[in-house]
């Protein structure tokens, strides 16, 4: 299973091998500026974006939890666009508090979900609004079309190149289909949809981890994994968000639960 996490080791990695790593939205095009108010880049400590997010309260981002690369080294950027360009609507903040699913299974990728609290709210404007949710277990019907978006990320010489948002429809698949031996045989669990396109050419891909799949106008899906980009037997594999509705409104809005996981007195990983 290929892991749709940005690498964030890119020096390691020679030059003729970052085209496959470089990956961004699949088949798609750049929506006009601003226009996904929600959507965050997270990037690491020297300015490179290594996967994507939601915000979901003015102090609250929603990603996946394999974009988990320790809570020193993440960024949130809230308004941008272009990245490695600035326009005057980035906002930044660090993360106080990260928040992993107990649940999270780093070998089957399920419940990859992750709620960063901000050490800084993010004003809303015109540039930065916050992202709808589905309800808890609100399901989606096969051939739904939904909306993915993200960022690619760094160039070939290894510094930062603008590049703007990337965004693609996509139609939602069964978990049937997906969960068939001729799909991913058995490894899709309920906390996880599949979209993609029956033809492929369609995708996410690496650098969009953790960003929105978006249906009816809610974040329905986070990027989290798949089995190449735009492979047609392989649509992408994104994390169930109606399933995690209520551990979302919890986390955030109980107080308890977030004083005792400050002070550390219980365990966020096991
Ligand atoms: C993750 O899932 C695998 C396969 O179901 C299981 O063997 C393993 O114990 C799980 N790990 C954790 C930390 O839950
Ligand atoms: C399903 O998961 C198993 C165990 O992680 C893995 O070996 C196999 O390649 C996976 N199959 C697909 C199609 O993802
Ligand atoms: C996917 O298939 C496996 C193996 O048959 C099964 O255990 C699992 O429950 C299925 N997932 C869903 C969401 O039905």
């Amino acid at each position: 299973m290929v892991m749709l996490l940005f690498l964030v080791l890119l020096k390691l990695i020679p030059a003729n091998c970052l085209d496959f790593v470089q990956g961004r939205i699949v088949g798609g095009y750049t929506p006009s500026p601003n226009s996904i108010k929600y959507i965050v880049s997270l990037q690491s400590s020297n300015g490179q974006h290594f996967c994507g997010g939601s915000l979901v309260h003015k102090s609250w981002v929603l990603t996946a939890a394999h974009c988990n690369i320790g809570m020193d080294q993440m960024m949130v950027v809230a308004g941008d666009y272009t990245l490695g360009a600035y326009e005057g609507t980035e906002q930044y903040s660090k993360p106080l508090l990260l928040n992993l699913h107990p649940q999270y299974n780093r070998s089957t990728n399920n419940a990859d979900i992750l709620l960063i609290q901000l050490s800084a709210p993010i004003e809303l404007n015109r540039y930065v609004s916050l992202a709808p949710l589905p309800k808890q277990n609100a399901g989606l019907l096969a051939g739904r079309v939904c909306q993915v978006s993200g960022w690619g990320s760094i160039s070939h010489s290894g510094g930062l190149t603008p590049l703007t948002l990337r965004t693609v429809k996509l139609p939602i698949v069964s978990t049937s289909k997906c969960n068939s031996s001729n799909s991913f045989s058995g490894n899709i669990t309920t906390n996880m949809i599949c979209a993609g396109s029956s033809t492929g050419g369609k995708d996410a891909c690496k650098g969009d981890s953790g960003g929105p799949l978006v249906c009816d106008g809610r974040v329905y899906g986070l990027v989290s994994w798949g089995n190449g980009c735009g492979d047609s037997r392989f649509p992408g594999v994104y994390t169930a968000v109606s399933r995690f509705r209520r551990w979302i409104d919890q986390t955030i809005y109980n107080p308890y639960s977030q004083c005792l996981k400050s002070a550390g007195l219980f365990s966020r990983e096991d």
